[in-house]
């Protein structure tokens, strides 16, 4: 098999701080949409980007559904509307029903709706690194949206995922036939601005949790053993790493 060697394989300390800085940055955006349309040369990197992401056996499962016609993202909007009354039980009262009304707002207000699926028969049924119990072909999809949503996030545009739906009517909303699962549903377009914080995060719903609490050692919560407590005692000390590098330090 022919090898080809990467010419330039070393990532520069600029370019190192530039991912990071768009990892820490990238926020879920469905209130600050512009009305300011996306080159097709930047839409164009961001799909790329998108495609180029990991898939188990390599099965590349994704479409990208460009959804720009404004009476169909009418229906996707009314779908929502309705799977959100409906879920409206499992909040916390008025306030969060109203809130998450507000965000729908952005399937009409971004530039584009992209709906990102999983073809579970792309390839043949025994593939590479599949398993026939587990969920590699929507995983796969699912590490698709995140390129997306990153290089999105380095283009200046802002990405909002949009889940509460009924399956079955964005489906039939979306022509999209019995074997493909719509993944996520996603709200795409440059933004007045970006959060520094997650939204959730802001409103109190919930903290960000301390990734120490979130580290076992050889089993499920097992504790490190004294030459293991570095990385415990590194990642306390670098808990400024975040802010910092969100602002490209
Ligand atoms: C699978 C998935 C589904 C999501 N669904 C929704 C949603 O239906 N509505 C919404 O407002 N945000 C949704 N979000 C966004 C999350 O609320 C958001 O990512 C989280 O609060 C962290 O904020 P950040 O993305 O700005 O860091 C979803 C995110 C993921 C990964």
């Amino acid at each position: 098999m022919e090898k080809v060697e990467q010419q330039n394989q070393n990532i520069s300390k600029e370019d190192r701080k530039g991912l990071y800085k768009t990892i820490f940055s990238r926020r879920d955006v469905h209130t600050q949409f512009l009305d300011t349309a996306i080159p097709d040369e930047v839409l164009s990197r961001i799909l790329y980007a998108a495609h180029y992401a990991p898939s188990a056996g390599f099965m590349q499962p994704w479409d990208f559904l460009l959804i720009r016609n404004s009476e169909t993202r009418q229906k996707v909007h009314a779908a929502f509307a309705q799977a959100h009354a409906e879920a409206a039980t499992m909040f916390s009262g008025e306030k969060q029903n109203a809130r998450s009304n507000f965000k729908l707002k952005g399937i009409l207000d971004c530039a584009l709706n992209i709906c990102v699926t999983c073809d579970t028969t792309r390839t043949s049924s025994v593939v590479f690194n599949r398993h026939p119990a587990n969920t590699m072909d929507t995983s796969s999809s699912i590490c698709t949206i995140q390129n997306l949503w990153l290089a999105a996030r380095a283009e200046g545009l802002g990405v909002g995922w949009v889940s509460i739906i009924d399956e079955e009517t964005l489906k039939e909303i979306l022509e999209i036939p019995d074997h493909v699962i719509p993944v996520g549903y996603l709200c795409v377009g440059y933004v007045s601005h970006f959060l520094k914080k997650p939204e959730l995060e802001n409103d109190g719903w919930l903290p960000r949790l301390d990734i120490r609490n979130l580290i076992s050692f050889d089993r499920w919560h097992g504790q490190p053993e004294r030459s293991e407590a570095g990385i415990l005692q590194q990642l306390k000390q670098d808990a400024d790493f975040p802010a910092a590098a969100q602002e490209g330090e």
